[in-house]
């Protein structure tokens, strides 16, 4: 069975891939310093899984603590979801982000490069197409980034491309991912964020709860089809299901850079999420619309056919299924994974 080193294995994303990677017949071991989720995730990763997971309590920016875990595993291949990923923190903190997003990946190629393990996945993230010229978005559109948050993201891009060009045995695959929502059916993973949410979802369900108010839309004024946001949400198991099928082409490709877009090639405004939240929840959610905020677009899309075509990507979960089960975890879990 081949370990798969997965950082940041208790996040949001992560943990949704740690199961796809047992279903898939991979056997993951998690490094995480439980900074951004809960120690707890791992029991419960153990409870879906029905297996023992293998974890280490590291920050992936300490080299000496990350080289034993490559000393004691035989890893066939890293996928690296440790990161901070709050936009507006980044803003305010940005050497916080520079420091901790850059450190911690250039460590783990180290690492990766002392023990020659050569088959990495990088979670990237649409920010850094920025404000697309069009949409749907492919992947050789051009880059550009707004805060610091997304500029870690495409720096760490451009420097795993520098390492593939003089390491062709180096094989890299840098996952775009566009708006990640859902859960797993169990209601015992989802999305766990610190304080008042910053993305829609979270925020929506923590409307349904009642530990928040309303629903704040950001905007009715953009050109979209009624004034709000469109977004291309993408339910978490099929994008952790990507991670599986891009490993495995790892495996086999003789490429050393793989870039994809990952989401459904679907775009929603954050009124449609909201009345498909409505529907779920049974009643009407409240919400007002107040100004845009700072550094948002109007429409952000993919186009996954790169992804179908080279890994056979589709997702096949809607948006009522993301709703339906982003809406029981936040039942099950009204505090968080405490
Ligand atoms: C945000 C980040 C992006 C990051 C992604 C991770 C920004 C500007 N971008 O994407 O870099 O990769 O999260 O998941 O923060 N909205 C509301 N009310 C809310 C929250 C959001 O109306 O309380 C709207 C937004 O204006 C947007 C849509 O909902 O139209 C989605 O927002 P969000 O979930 O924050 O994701 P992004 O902004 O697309």
């Amino acid at each position: 069975m081949k370990n798969v080193l997965v950082t940041g294995g208790a996040g949001y994303i992560g943990s949704h891939t740690v199961v796809a990677l047992v279903e898939a017949g991979y056997n993951p071991i998690i490094v995480d310093n439980f900074s951004n989720s809960s120690e707890k995730v791992i029991e419960r990763l153990e409870k879906i899984t029905n297996k023992k997971i293998k974890y280490y309590n590291i920050d992936c920016c300490d080299l000496v603590k990350l080289e034993e875990v490559f000393k004691e595993n035989q890893i066939f291949g890293v996928i690296h979801f440790a990161g901070f990923k709050a936009v507006g923190e980044s803003v305010a903190k940005p050497l916080m982000y520079y420091e901790n997003n850059l450190i911690s990946m250039l460590m783990v190629v180290k690492a990766m490069t002392k023990y020659n393990v050569k088959n990495l996945i990088f979670s990237s993230s649409a920010t850094v197409y920025g404000n697309p010229k069009s949409v749907p978005i492919y992947e050789d559109f051009p880059l550009h980034v707004t805060n610091p948050y997304g500029r870690t993201k495409l720096m760490i891009e451009e420097m795993l491309t520098d390492y593939t060009k003089v390491n062709k045995d180096f094989k890299v695959a840098l996952l775009r991912y566009f708006n990640p929502i859902g859960a797993h059916q169990s209601g015992l993973i989802g999305e766990d964020p610190n304080g008042i949410p910053n993305n829609l979802m979270p925020y929506i369900t923590q409307v349904c709860i009642g530990k928040l108010e309303y629903v704040r839309v950001f905007g009715n004024d953009y050109d979209t089809v009624d004034g709000t946001g469109v977004r291309d949400y993408i339910h978490v198991l099929d994008l952790a299901w990507g991670h599986v099928l891009t490993l495995d082409k790892l495996a086999k490709t003789d490429e050393n850079l793989l870039v994809y877009n990952l989401g459904t090639g679907k775009g929603s405004s954050v009124l449609e999420v909201i009345n498909e939240m409505s529907k779920v929840y049974g009643k009407p959610i409240p919400y007002k619309i107040i100004e845009r905020r700072p550094g948002d677009i109007a429409t952000c899309y993919a186009n996954c056919d790169k992804a179908y075509r080279e890994l056979g990507f589709k997702a096949k979960y809607n948006l009522h299924d993301m709703c339906e089960t982003s809406w029981n975890f936040q039942q099950k879990n009204p505090n968080g994974i405490r």
